[in-house]
Formats: structure tokens, C-alpha cells, sequence
């Protein structure tokens, strides 16, 4: 059944578990992660990143609409949340589209601009009932973006600053930027363990975790059990599909019918789910 983000991130926190987000871009995707969620018998947020709407044109409503119809018909219970928006128009086209919660991504800029940039986020989600997420620090590593240097100031999440933007903002839940990058296709990055911890006392409300795909699951265990609430995961969706996708081809060269490539690259997706949800929603 569809659900709503904050009742999943909720039910993790008072559990001391996280939930884990997936990223959407393709149908396949949407129903890999609802089958990964049923086997491995733990909820999942199904996300839609503003990237992956400009990929489909710039309107969320055609892949919103088959995303919660997938999440609908699920034995799973599944959420679905908007993600990494910069654009005003898009945020305020989640209400119309079902959207129980947004990330509201105003990272790049400097911290007075976020601050003034989430709040009014906030203040309009609020007010429609929706669950706002928004990003202190720099993740990075977003095709869009240039190398970040992990260790310059601003980069890694200060949990003083932390506390002051939680408070000024009134967000739902804070990203936070402890040593995970987006976009990794191997899983080798090491947390700041430390730093997490002190951001969990210092901040009141959930932590989501960006970039997972490539943050082992020891780490990722060792991670929630410090506080960290939500597990975001894209690229670890894709290496799965695409690597599925190249087997098949160089075995099958001649294939036109693009089913019989989905068929196991979406397989591979679903396998890609379970053990992430395994690994840290169990
Ligand atoms: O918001 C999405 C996540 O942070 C995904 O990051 O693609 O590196 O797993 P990833
Ligand atoms: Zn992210």
C-alpha cells in the first residue's frame, strides 16, 4: 500500500532502524524496489528526483502517477517522496501529484540563503501536510556538480550550525554530509562516525544519510545505530540494471525486443533492494 514518508520515518526512529529511500527513474525501477521491498518484508520511500523529472520532460505527473500506482498495488508498504528539488515550481507541484514529502535542496547556497530558501519551503509544505527534508553541508558528486574537497569548511556538516538551522528552518529531517559522495559505483566510502553521533545529539529531528550506493553495509549498520534514520539510495540501482543490461546484450547480440534485457536487469534492481534493505531496514 502507498503510505506516507513520516509514517515510515517515524516507525524507524522509535525503533531505532532506518528506512530506505530509492531513487525512480524508470518504471522498472519503481517495480524492482516495491518487489525488493516484499521480499526482504520491510517498507521503502520510492523517490523522484528533480533530475529524473527534467530526464522525462520536466512533468512529474506521468512517472508520480505509475510510481503510485506501483506502490499502491504493492503488498509493501511504500512511500513517495520528491527529491533533491531546487526548483520552487516543482516543489509546489508535489501536492497535486501525491507527494507525502519533499527534499527541498538548497545546499549550494550560502547559509543564510538556505536558511531563508528552506524555511519558506517548509512554511508552504507545512501547510499542505507535507513532510519537508532539506540538506546542510555538501554531499556532492551530483553529475551537475564540481569535485568537492570533503574536508574544506562548509563542506562536512557542522552539528553547532546543525542545531541552528533545524531551529530556524522547523524542518522535518536534516541531510547531512559525513563522508558519503553521490554517485559512487563502488562501495568504499568511510563515515565520519564521530560526526554523526554528535550531529544525532545536536539535532532534534531525523537524519537521512544521501550517496549510500557507495557506503559499505558494515558501515551503513554502524551508521543507523548511531542515528542516522533515512538511507538514501540511487546509483547502486543503476550499476545493478545497467551491468544486467550489458551481460545480456553481449550474450544476446541481436535482441530488438527490449524485454527480454528488462527482464533481468530489472531482477538484478530488485536483488540490489533487498540487500540494502536487509542490511540496514531488518
Ligand atoms: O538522493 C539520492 C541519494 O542521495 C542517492 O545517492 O545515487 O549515490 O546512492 P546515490
Ligand atoms: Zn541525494
Amino acid at each position: 500500500p502507498l503510505v506516507r514518508t513520516a509514517e515510515l520515518v517515524t516507525a524507524a526512529r522509535d525503533t531505532g532502524r532506518a528506512v530506505v529511500a530509492f531513487n525512480v527513474i524508470t518504471l522498472e525501477h519503481a517495480e524492482a524496489i516495491a518487489a525488493g521491498a516484499e521480499r526482504a518484508g520491510a517498507p521503502a520511500i520510492l523517490q523522484i528526483s528533480e533530475n529524473a523529472v527534467k530526464f522525462h520532460g520536466g512533468d512529474v505527473g506521468p512517472l508520480a502517477a505509475a510510481t503510485a500506482a506501483v506502490a499502491a498495488a504493492s503488498g509493501a508498504r511504500l512511500a513517495l517522496h520528491l527529491d533533491h528539488v531546487e526548483s520552487p515550481d516543482l516543489l509546489r507541484a508535489a501536492h497535486a501529484h501525491g507527494f507525502g514529502s519533499v527534499m527541498f535542496d538548497a545546499s549550494k547556497r550560502g547559509y543564510g540563503e538556505n536558511v531563508k530558501a528552506t524555511a519558506e519551503a517548509v512554511r508552504w509544505g507545512h501547510e499542505r501536510g507535507i513532510w519537508v527534508e532539506a540538506e546542510l553541508g555538501r554531499v556532492g558528486g551530483k553529475a551537475d556538480e564540481p569535485p568537492l574537497d570533503a574536508h574544506a569548511p562548509g563542506v562536512r556538516t557542522d552539528p553547532a550550525e546543525a542545531a541552528a538551522y533545524v531551529a530556524d528552518t522547523g524542518v522535518d529531517a536534516l541531510a547531512v554530509a559525513v563522508g558519503s559522495t553521490h554517485a559512487m559505483t563502488t562501495r568504499t566510502a568511510a563515515l565520519d562516525h564521530t560526526l554523526i553521533t554528535a550531529l544525532r545529539e545536536a539535532v532534534p529531528v531525523p537524519l537521512v544519510l544521501h550517496g549510500s550506493s557507495g557506503v559499505p553495509d558494515g558501515e551503513l549498520r554502524r551508521a543507523v545505530a548511531a542515528g542516522m534514520t533515512k538511507i538514501n539510495v540511487g546509483t547502486a540501482l543503476n550499476t545493478a540494471f545497467t551491468g544486467a543490461v550489458r551481460a545480456f546484450l553481449e550474450a544476446h547480440p541481436s535482441t530488438t525486443d527490449p524485454r527480454r534485457y528488462l527482464v533481468p536487469a530489472r531482477e538484478a534492481m530488485t536483488g540490489a533492494v533487498e540487500g540494502f534493505l536487509r542490511a540496514v531496514a531488518g
